[in-house]
């Protein structure tokens, strides 16, 4: 049996990989426009800055995280990243920036892995096109980030459906924290077995129940419990985004699914990938420096589920096959020598060249040619090296001629 790749994990290939580096650059190039710069990160960090940011009872944390000790004598718990924004939080803390120059924007992007059920749309690795911006308190830049991700989702041709909500901040989130509980435990016999162990551990978690969504419908509400500043804040974003003309429904349901979030929460929901239909997610966490012991910044962001982005764009479109312009043909070890030398050439002239293999005969490579569409097949033989030409065969038009090396650049470079 040959070796296979693991369960969740993807190979893509093909128009299908075309499309995921298409909504990566994209989003790279709206990012940009948006004065927004480039942050790199590890793959791999210490267990507990997720268990200190994502949350212990996250689903991400306790179930899915690619955990294991490292071969150090302190054994250091390690894990394959399952999110980004606690390793940008943590590197943002860590360069002193929340002191030396907190207000900060920056954007990530690269593989996530999360030990969940496969399906369509759900990997074990995916990617994410994330950004998180610190020092910025304002309603304002929750609302740009979503007017953003309405940008970047025009761009790519795609349709979503904008949900919001507000969690409240830490004055008045206990109240409503306390008012899920005492719902929670007068509903508890109705409720499912993961929402038993939620109700104790963590009962906002209770709305996010994929079982129980009828059941928490009369459940109490985070928007009826703003205080009067998270109010504020609230009213502001949704006034933002209705004066920058992006439709948005407000859902109160909407916790997610990771422990730091405050005030604003927002989700991209796409009708075109199935029942993972979240292709961004993102929202306000403005306590997470401080509790991963930086200063108290704010910070708010979102990420890209790429692949679900790519899968609801329909690869189909990205399937324009990238052929060669000039399909280069040597017989004998001079012409070799000579083609690469000319490959070169053409390649600085920003042509497309495939040499072809030098050990076949020329009957095979030209059929070669052909069968990976290049435009034109450049053949360098002992003759032609001799009289210092190439033949240059048009494969469209079945037309052949000699031309001098020295003008087989401007010959192919011509517009056919
Ligand atoms: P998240 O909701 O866990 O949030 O993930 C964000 C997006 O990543 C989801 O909406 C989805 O499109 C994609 N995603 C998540 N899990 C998978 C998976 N198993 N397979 C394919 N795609 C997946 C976060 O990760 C937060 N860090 C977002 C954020 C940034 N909040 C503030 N800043």
């Amino acid at each position: 049996m040959g070796i296979t790749r693991l369960r969740g994990f993807q190979d893509i290939i093909g128009a299908d990989a075309r499309a995921v580096s298409i909504v990566e650059d994209t989003a790279r190039a709206v990012a940009e426009r948006y004065s927004i710069h480039e942050i790199r990160i590890p793959l791999l960090e210490r267990v507990e800055l997720y268990q200190r940011s994502s949350g212990e009872t996250s689903d991400v944390v306790e179930k899915q995280m690619y955990a294991f000790g490292d071969h150090d004598e302190a054994h250091t718990m390690l894990a394959l990243r399952p999110e980004g924004t606690p390793g940008v939080v943590r590197a943002y803390i860590e360069a002193g920036l929340d002191r030396s120059d907190p207000e900060q924007r920056f954007y990530y992007s690269g593989p996530m892995f999360r030990r969940e059920r496969p399906q369509k749309g759900r990997f074990r690795q995916f990617h994410q096109f994330g950004v998180e911006i610190f020092g910025r308190p304002d309603a304002a830049c929750d609302a740009e980030l979503m007017i953003m991700v309405d940008d970047l989702r025009r761009e790519l041709g795609l349709e979503v459906e904008f949900q919001i909500n507000s969690l409240g901040d830490d004055k008045c989130r206990p109240a409503f924290r306390a008012a899920l509980l005492e719902w929670g435990r007068a509903h508890v016999h109705e409720l499912c077995e993961d929402c038993h162990h939620r109700l104790e551990r963590n009962p906002l978690r209770l709305l996010d129940c994929k079982i129980d969504v009828k059941k928490v419908e009369s459940a109490p509400r985070s928007t009826d419990f703003l205080c009067e500043e998270c109010r504020q804040h609230f009213g502001i974003v949704q006034e933002l985004l209705a004066g920058a003309g992006v439709p948005y429904v407000v859902n109160p349901k909407l916790v997610r699914g990771l422990d730091y979030y405050n005030r604003t929460t927002f989700e991209a929901i796409s009708g075109a990938v199935g029942s993972q239909s979240a292709v961004v997610a993102g929202g306000r966490y403005d306590g997470l420096v401080e509790t991963l012991g930086g200063s108290a910044v704010a910070g708010t962001g979102f990420a890209i589920g790429v692949e679900r982005i790519a899968l609801a764009l329909e690869a189909e479109r990205f399937r324009v096959k990238e052929t060669p312009d000039v399909a280069l043909i040597a017989m004998g070890e001079a012409a070799l020598r000579a083609a690469m030398e000319l490959a070169l050439d053409l390649r600085h002239a920003k042509i497309r060249v495939e040499l072809l293999s030098p050990e076949r005969g020329l009957k095979a490579l030209l059929r070669r040619a052909d069968k990976i569409g290049a435009h034109y097949a450049l053949i360098l033989g002992a003759n032609e090296l001799a009289k210092g030409v190439a033949q240059l065969r048009d494969l469209k038009s079945s037309t052949q001629q000699e031309i001098p090396l020295a003008e087989v650049v401007s010959a192919v470079a011509k517009p056919a």
